[in-house]
């Protein structure tokens, strides 16, 4: 099951499946797609934070047992109900950050590297041995491992099935801390960015998206054209004035 905790306008999403190691069989990914999207729409949420229940596990991957049983249509719906919560975590209009708990494994790493933050406590494990099972990373690890380490790392983790340990994650960059209470530390940051402008950052993360695709002077006249706008917005005048006032500012998310 899906547990969504609200605490002021920070959701902490839990995935609890224990006696699984959290791995995301139909109802439970299903679930996940439908709260995320929910919370994507949600506009008194504005940061969210994904972790698994327990100590031993974020996501220990796709549930083994039922795609065991699987022929290509069904694999295929498979990848696309994985690949939409994905694409939820990487565009919902606000920050999403992973507090990886434990082992984050095949679909788990894959739904840490889809989230814009990730944090690791130091028994975290991380990987994609989806190699081992005969088949490859299907929630878009073959693409977004190499976005967030670089394609040489990526190459050698997805070929290879190795699995790393929070120290070794944090310095190759597929996490950006290691900390213990590692929520301790999302909830930090969530808080942090909670008080920032919405629209500010909404649209940084818009224009994060598209840093390694798409054309690169296209992406920079998007950014020219947005920063532009922004200061239309009362978030920007207030900013800027606050700073000039010697005093915090106040955001409004417009
Ligand atoms: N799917 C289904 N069940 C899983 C699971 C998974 N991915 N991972 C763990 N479990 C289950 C185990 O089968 C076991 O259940 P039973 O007691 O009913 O057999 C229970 O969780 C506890 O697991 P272990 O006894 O194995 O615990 P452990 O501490 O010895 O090992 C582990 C933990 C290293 C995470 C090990 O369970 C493991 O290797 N799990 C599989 C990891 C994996 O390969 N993930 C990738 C899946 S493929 C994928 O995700 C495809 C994709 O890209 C979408």
């Amino acid at each position: 099951m899906i547990r969504v905790e609200l605490e002021e306008a920070v959701a902490l999403v839990t995935i609890d499946r224990q006696e699984a190691m959290n791995a995301l069989d139909v109802g439970t990914l299903t679930d996940l797609r439908g709260r995320l999207s929910e919370l994507a729409a949600d506009e008194s949420v504005r940061v969210v934070i994904l972790t698994g229940a327990g100590e031993k596990a974020f996501v220990a991957g796709a549930d083994i047992k039922y795609m065991s049983n699987l022929d290509v249509e069904a694999a295929k719906a498979w990848g696309a109900l994985g690949h939409e919560a994905g694409r939820l975590l990487e565009t919902m209009p606000k920050p999403t950050i992973a507090a990886i708990n434990g082992f984050a494994l095949g679909g788990g790493c894959e739904l840490a590297l889809a989230c814009d933050i990730r944090y690791a406590a130091s028994t975290a494990k991380l990987g994609q041995p989806e190699v081992n099972l005969g088949i490859i990373p299907g929630w878009g690890g073959t693409q977004r491992l190499a976005r967030v380490c670089g394609l040489g790392i990526a190459r050698e983790l997805i070929f290879t099935g190795r699995i790393v340990g929070a120290d070794e994650a944090l310095r190759i960059g597929l996490v950006n801390a290691v900390h213990d209470p590692v929520l301790d530390k999302a909830h930090e940051t969530a808080t942090l960015l909670a008080a920032k402008s919405t629209v500010a950052l909404r649209t940084m993360k818009e224009l994060a998206n598209r840093a390694l695709g798409g054309d690169h002077e296209e992406n920079l006249a998007a950014e020219g054209k947005t920063f532009g706008e922004l200061f239309s917005t009362k978030d920007a005048k207030e900013g800027l004035a606050a700073f000039v006032e010697k005093r915090e500012p106040k955001f409004v998310g417009h």
